[in-house]
């Protein structure tokens, strides 16, 4: 890590944030023989969205597979609220408050949408976190849907019925990777505005996007990622005084 990026990274610890959601240190990760991640490093604070940018085939998309537990640690560790979850099924990460929404086409069958929404359980049985009525609130979109069957939605319908659906859980941690991926401009814009309300609502959220524009518009720190290592990281505002996104995705 360069010394700069260092500083900004003691900036923000000093920031008075307590400590982080999800801390990931020397994460490794191999598909067959190839080490695809090499030693990811990255905290993600309550209250605090990060993103993760970096060029194709950079490994944004293993480290969220890794950090969930759908694909297995080579070495290093994942603290959540400093929980070693390294060795846990993804299913009881989950339960432990990470929620992680893949990119992509989403199934949902055909369920009406308040099924899908109600068939996760999630910490919501200890009384506290995201209800029915609170995830309504913010996608007053699915409260209209809420009898439709899922199959029949849109795209950005259907994302915005992923986001909500990992919400049910009540995660500590949201991981996204690529939310505007396929979306049309007025979805993704719906989508940073959703992105920014679980920030207020003091989920830790970590995002995977190749879309710089909506990602330096939500993001409070940078992490850039190239071949399989965090090259970079620094909040927002130093990551656009630096031109890191030029530099990190050739753009
Ligand atoms: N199922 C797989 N089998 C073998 N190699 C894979 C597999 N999935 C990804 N890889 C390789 O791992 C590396 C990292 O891929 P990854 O999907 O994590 O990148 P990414 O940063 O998410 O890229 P993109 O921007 O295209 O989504 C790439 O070199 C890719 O070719
Ligand atoms: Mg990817």
């Amino acid at each position: 890590m360069s010394a700069q990026a260092t500083a900004a990274a003691g900036r923000r610890r000093e920031g008075g944030q307590g400590p982080p959601a999800l801390s990931v240190e020397g994460l490794q990760s191999r598909y067959g023989k190839s080490l695809v991640l090499a030693g990811v490093d990255l905290q993600v604070y309550p209250g605090e969205v990060s993103v993760l940018l970096g060029r194709n085939g950079a490994g944004k998309t293993t480290t969220l597979r890794t950090i969930a537990g759908v694909h297995p640690v080579s070495a290093g560790r994942i603290l959540l609220e400093g929980r070693e979850v390294g060795s846990l099924p993804a299913h009881q990460r989950v339960r432990a408050g990470l929620a992680m929404v893949p990119s992509g086409a989403r199934a949902f069958g055909s369920l009406p949408v308040e099924d899908n929404l109600l068939l996760v359980r999630g910490r919501r049985a200890e009384g506290r976190g995201w209800r029915l009525e609170g995830v309504y609130d913010l996608f007053p979109a699915l409260a209209r849907l809420r009898r439709s069957s899922s199959g029949s939605l849109s795209g950005g319908e259907r994302q915005m019925l992923a986001v909500a659906r990992a919400l049910m859980a009540n995660p500590r941690v949201m991981m996204l990777d690529e939310p505007s991926e396929g979306l049309a401009p007025v979805i993704v814009q719906t989508m940073a505005g959703l992105i920014g309300r679980l920030r207020e609502a003091g989920v830790a959220v970590l995002l995977a996007e190749q879309n710089h524009h909506m990602a330096m518009r939500v993001a409070d720190h940078c992490y850039f990622i190239e071949k399989g290592r965090i090259a970079d990281q620094c909040d927002v505002h130093a990551a656009a005084e630096r031109d890191l996104v030029r530099r990190y995705l050739g753009v």
